[in-house]
């Protein structure tokens, strides 16, 4: 287990497509234990395997509640393995987001306001969840990172994208 250097916007293998997990085994166990030591560490709300090299559809995502984040409803600590994500309904609404590979900026994305996401456990079990709000966002953004895409490219106007510090009061709070 270790904390894993963190890629930033602009490494190619960030726009990659990563493929799907075939097995689930002990070089699974280890990327996930390297994605958790990194998360905590530099204290993001998820990650994605693309994010510390791995080009696998592995995301890691956890909300605890959080002081800083009053606003923000706890997520329990997920692992979710070839994730399939599917809007309910149309409703969008736009939320600032930051992003361990884009550090020091927040931007505002709209999303979809709820989701199904299906996929599997670090053992193959099934997970199937319908969620909204943060949490909902929080899956958006990680499934993204596996299909290439960071949140910056979802905003609709680049106004609303800056420095956290710059920003301040102009943006609610919200974990990377
Ligand atoms: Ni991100």
């Amino acid at each position: 287990m270790a904390v894993r250097p963190v890629l930033k916007m602009g490494e190619p293998l960030l726009r990659q497509v990563a493929a799907p997990v075939q097995r689930f085994d002990a070089d699974l166990t280890a990327l996930v234990a390297d994605m958790n030591d990194t998360m905590r560490a530099l204290t993001g709300a998820g990650l994605a395997a693309a994010q510390i090299g791995v080009s696998l559809r592995v995301v890691i995502f956890e909300v605890t509640s959080n002081p800083r984040y009053p606003d923000v409803a706890p997520i329990p600590y997920t692992v979710l393995v070839n994730p399939e994500l599917t809007p309910i309904g149309d409703e969008q609404e736009e939320g600032w987001e930051g992003c361990l590979s884009v550090p020091g900026l927040r931007g505002l994305v709209p999303r979809f306001r709820k989701i199904r996401y299906r996929g599997c456990d670090i053992a193959g079990t099934a997970i199937d969840r319908t969620v909204e709000g943060f949490h909902a966002r929080v899956v958006q953004h990680e499934v993204d990172h596996l299909d290439g895409i960071l949140y910056p490219e979802r905003m609709l106007d680049l106004r609303n994208f800056g420095f956290e510090d710059a920003l301040r009061d102009q943006v609610r709070p919200m974990p990377d």
